[in-house]
């Protein structure tokens, strides 16, 4: 493919193109306004502004109207078997706002009655039950923030360079408060019976999608959530009910949720479906690869977000997370890796959750690649891409947790590259 020759650049290239890399963060960043324009009465001073209540629902600023959720022609078969993706290069801090939270559905997006809305347990309990919404309200109820990500995120990427902004290579993932009771709860009610090692979730939607969980998991941390960053869930996320997994790939997280059967062994077996599995190069596949992977991005500057104010001090962001714990560190490059800066890690470092980085440093102007590399609390180091397609191949859609570059040029545009 030419286009992929296109964007690989070599370290040693670039080098030769000549850069050199600033590096503590200079004072004095303050920009000098111009006299007129705070003198000036602006529109928003002479007029009375709109009325308390204008829109009671809020809405963001008009100013950030193409902030949105975006689809890509090419990956939407049709509307109902879509995704859209989280703009992550318009946001910052960690937590998505719910209109943001990329949406991924296989039936369209059901609107569930909650007074008609139902959970059934069954299978190996002592006693099958039918919860209401109601029901479910009366159990202890906690609050967690984990991120959700798709096993497919970044998928279009195993073969090279494809997608040119972080919204589409790295946008089917979102981090929410989740408001909701402990699954255990709900198990322990219903008595599972020793033989019960499995658990399948079953969505309420028109593709009724479900996924086998090993009950280990659903005793330890899944949530049964009807919250998300405080509000009842939008119904995009599965209103009224959805299955929190933490950690998981996505997938598992089943919308819209209406029944969970305790089994004695993984539905997919039965199935003998080798769904939701990756194919590596020699044909095998790699199964129950559920937790994700360590991984992170620079979501600022990057190809949606290129640098608009030239050279001098620069803010670099970007996210990390990982199934498996926390993000304690994260280190940056300008130069493709051939030098790594620890990033500045800001707020709270929780487990299973979006993690935010700063790296502050003061920009002379060249060419830069810039990669991040996150490291999580288990002392697992996010690998380059070439190391995971040494491991598993290119045939592969799911779990690409590599390196990501970018490319900064002198013009402050940014491009999707990978280095070699
Ligand atoms: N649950 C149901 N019932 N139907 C679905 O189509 N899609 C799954 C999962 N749960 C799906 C579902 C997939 S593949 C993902 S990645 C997540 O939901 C996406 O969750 P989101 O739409 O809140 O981003
Ligand atoms: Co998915």
């Amino acid at each position: 493919m030419t286009e992929k020759t296109d964007h690989k650049t070599t370290r040693r290239g670039f080098l030769a193109s000549g850069i050199a890399v600033g590096g503590a963060v200079a004072s004095g960043r303050a920009a000098v306004a111009g006299e007129a324009e705070i003198t000036e009465m602006q529109p928003w001073r002479r007029n009375l502004g709109d009325p308390v209540n204008n829109a009671p629902y809020g809405t963001p600023s008009q100013f950030e109207a193409d902030v949105l959720r975006r689809p890509v022609a090419w990956l939407t078969p049709d509307a109902t078997t879509a995704v859209s993706f989280t703009p992550l290069h318009a946001l910052d801090g960690t937590i998505t706002p719910n209109g943001l939270c990329f949406e991924r559905h296989h039936g369209g997006v059901a609107q569930v009655d909650p007074e008609k809305y139902r959970l059934m347990i069954n299978g190996l309990v002592d006693r099958p039950l039918i919860f209401t919404l109601q029901d479910l309200l009366r159990f202890p109820r906690e609050n967690r923030t984990y991120f959700l990500e798709c096993a497919a995120n970044s998928g279009m990427e195993w073969r090279g360079v494809q997608m040119d902004g972080v919204q589409f290579t790295h946008g089917m993932i979102h981090n929410v408060e989740y408001t909701g009771v402990p699954l255990r709860y709900l198990l322990e009610e219903a008595g599972v019976q020793t033989a019960g090692k499995w658990l399948l979730a079953e969505g309420g939607d028109a593709s009724g999608m479900s996924r086998s969980i090993p009950m280990e998991k659903a005793l330890e941390d899944c949530l049964i959530a009807f919250k998300m960053n405080g509000e009842a869930l939008r119904a995009e996320q599965g209103y009224p009910v959805r299955l929190v997994v933490p950690g998981w790939e996505g997938n598992m997280w089943v919308k819209w949720l209406r029944r969970l059967e305790v089994g004695d062994m993984p539905w997919h077996h039965r199935e003998e479906t080798s769904k939701y599995s990756d194919l590596m190069a020699d044909g095998r596949t790699r199964r129950f690869t559920w937790e994700m992977d360590a991984k992170s991005v620079i979501t600022t500057p990057s190809p949606q977000a290129p640098v608009l104010h030239g050279k001098g001090p620069m803010v670099l962001s970007g996210l990390a997370w990982s199934g498996r714990g926390s993000i304690p560190r994260v280190d940056v490059t300008l130069d493709g890796g051939i030098n790594w800066h620890q990033a500045r890690m800001d707020g709270p470092e929780l487990d299973k959750s979006l993690r935010r980085f700063y790296y502050d440093f003061n920009w002379d102007g060249t060419a830069l690649l810039l990669q991040s590399r996150a490291h999580d609390s288990t002392g697992y180091v996010q690998p380059t891409k070439d190391a995971l397609r040494s491991l598993r191949g290119v045939n592969s859609n799911y779990h690409n947790n590599g390196i990501q570059t970018w490319h900064l040029g002198k013009d402050g545009r940014v491009r999707n590259v990978e280095v070699t």
